[in-house]
């Protein structure tokens, strides 16, 4: 399709076409066939250049390896991310449940945290970020 013919379209037309296109043979979208893996945590590791300076490849593998020690390797998501918008503090990390931000962590205190944390559910208070409070609406 020609892209002046694509702009000149409805966009409900659009989304229908967008969609019957993802469609496979049962009529569901190929999105919704997909089913994800109930994990017990979600970690994700700051792989940005100024924490990939400050070592979060390290870091990330520490927690890879303390999290297999403790036999969750298959229990918890580590992922790398982007940038988290806090580069002087690096290496960073959040981990969900709870959203806890650790800030400059290093392998060791990465380690601490798969254990404390991930492992028993005690996020590692010494470690984690303070929230700042939220601004009012106006
Ligand atoms: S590079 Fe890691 S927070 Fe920006």
């Amino acid at each position: 399709m020609r892209v002046s013919a694509i702009m000149t379209m409805n966009p409900k037309i659009l989304m229908e076409a967008a969609i019957s296109g993802k469609k496979k043979s049962n009529g569901k979208p190929k999105g919704k066939q997909a089913k994800v893996r109930d994990y017990e945590a979600h970690v994700l590791v700051c792989k940005g250049g100024d924490c990939k300076k400050r070592g979060s490849k390290d870091v990330k593998k520490a927690l890879k390896d303390e999290l297999r020690s403790v036999g969750m390797n298959r229990d918890v998501r580590l992922d790398s991310v982007e940038c988290l918008g806090l580069c002087k503090h690096g290496p960073n990390a959040i981990v969900y449940p709870g959203g806890t931000w650790y800030l400059g962590l290093d392998e060791g205190e990465a380690r601490e945290v798969a254990r404390s944390h991930i492992k028993n559910g005690e996020p590692v208070e010494h470690l984690a970020a303070e929230f700042r409070p939220k601004k009012k609406a106006n």
